[in-house]
């Protein structure tokens, strides 16, 4: 085997932490609009490239994971153009058109970014080295290294599938069937990808079904993918490969995993009642919002309606009681990034609840099952952690304590700072987070708005 030399993992953000409290002045009111889909974005951008001619993207997340992606595919040829605030233009090399990156790709925080690239150079003939942050640099690439692997492509870096990686693609690669171990979007959307420029029919098997926004805009692109439904209950994606991408215009949703935490937070602060425009509901996403009504929410969908192919609505909501439950496992994919806000709202329910089967949480931009335990644990709330889950045993509505010295740890996850800030806003002394920088990762505006929403 070929080796390369890997470079040091990078430490990003590079500038010093940056702490700060997070406490209630107000009910939160009034009309917001959250940023776009993190992951409709990164696709936008990807499959853009991959296009033969100009494509136009409006409601980008102009978020650090994004612009991570659009740096790489600028650096492996793709023309990408900022016109004006989340407005911008592509101009695409074609499938199998790009280029040798000059300088290793850096990844910074983004998994998405990494995983699905990972997979859409797999079929190119080039080499690319990737690196990331100190928390990217910790998490598991085996499982797209295995499948691409069988593709053809060839990996070398750190022990244990963790980056620094280098990768040789290889084309043609070699067309598979593959059946997910893990219910992960991310390795489906990394084989699919790599399906793209891969002679003949790439097929992925998902036992349980993750977000579809891969399949949904790789059709919306002209690629012939087809999805059926197994004799088991599990989905067949089937992608003919050395397909021709054609230009489009993209209108990106907002993101409900943005929205999550604006919706916990009316939930929680007495005399809330705010509106969120414009949240993309895709079913395949908005598991938390379910889960929250069937915990007494008052969430109401209000003109409901169609952008860019995914199912979209204003979310009007309003304090509310809630009451602890236990969360069936099976609804954990449609919900799998929320699951720390999921945690700050049963920390002030009525009653326990439970959640399970979220063994995937411990592999995210941090453990996010140990880290919210030791969180929640620092501003008052009880909690129990499981292996697969978390224990709750809410408050009855009393505000969490907060106000301790110590500020909560964020790990360098852009969620757990988001997610301890609302608990903060349901605290009697405010809670402080260690490091805000995380969350320009997917929502630089989350501080800004989350002040208009408070009347300060
Ligand atoms: C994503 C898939 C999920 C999610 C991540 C974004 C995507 O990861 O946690 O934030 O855009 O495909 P997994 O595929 O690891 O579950």
């Amino acid at each position: 085997m070929p080796s390369f030399e890997s470079p040091a993992p990078v430490s990003h953000p590079s500038s010093p932490a940056i702490p700060r409290q997070f406490i209630a002045t107000g009910p939160l009111t009034g009309r917001i609009r959250v940023p776009g889909d993190k992951s409709i974005s990164h696709r936008s951008l990807m499959l853009s490239a991959l296009a033969v001619g100009e494509s136009r993207v409006t409601g980008l997340l102009e978020g650090e994971d994004v612009l991570a992606t659009a740096a790489a595919m600028r650096a492996m040829g793709a023309q990408i153009e900022r016109q004006a605030d989340g407005e911008w233009r592509i101009h695409g090399v074609g499938v199998g058109g790009l280029m040798q990156p000059r300088t290793a790709l850096d990844m910074g925080n983004s998994g998405t970014s990494t995983r699905l690239l990972m997979g859409l150079l797999a079929s190119h003939a080039l080499t690319a080295t990737f690196i990331g942050d100190a928390s990217l640099s910790r998490r598991p690439m085996g499982r797209v290294i295995e499948p691409l692997s069988r593709m053809g492509a060839d990996f070398t870096g750190a022990p244990g599938g963790t980056l620094p990686l280098t990768m040789r693609g290889i084309a043609p690669a070699v067309p598979i069937e593959y059946r997910l171990p893990v219910a992960s979007a991310q390795v489906k959307s990394a084989v699919l990808l790599a399906g793209l420029n891969t002679p003949g029919v790439t097929t992925v098997i998902e036992p349980v079904p993750t977000r579809d926004h891969s399949e949904r805009m790789l059709r919306g692109f002209g690629a012939e993918l087809t999805v059926e439904i197994d004799e088991a209950g599990a989905r067949v994606i089937r992608l003919t490969g050395e397909a021709e991408l054609r230009p489009q215009t993209i209108v990106v949703p907002g993101d409900p995993s943005s929205a999550a935490f604006f919706v916990v937070a009316a939930l929680l602060v007495p005399g809330s009642d705010l509106v969120i425009e414009n949240v993309g509901l895709n079913p395949t996403r908005a598991g938390l919002f379910d889960v929250l009504r069937q915990m007494g929410g008052a969430i109401e969908e209000v003109n409901r309606r169609d952008v860019g192919g995914e199912p979209v609505a204003d979310l009007r909501v309003r304090h509310s009681a809630l009451t602890g439950i236990e969360v069936d496992p099976a609804i954990a994919p449609s919900m799998i990034d929320e699951f720390p806000v999921l945690f700050v709202a049963a920390a002030l329910a009525k009653g326990r609840t439970v959640t399970r089967g979220l063994d995937e949480l411990r592999v995210k931009e941090s453990d996010r099952i140990a880290a919210m335990h030791a969180a929640l644990t620092l501003v008052g709330a009880r909690v129990t952690e499981a292996e697969d889950g978390l224990i709750i045993d809410g408050s009855d509505g009393e505000p969490l304590s907060g106000g301790n010295n110590a500020a909560v740890s964020t790990h360098l996850d852009h969620r757990i700072a988001m997610s301890m800030a609302m608990a903060g806003l349901a605290s009697r002394h405010g809670v402080t987070v260690d490091d805000t920088r995380p969350i320009a990762t997917s929502f630089p505006t989350f501080e800004a708005l989350l002040a208009g929403a408070m009347g300060t």
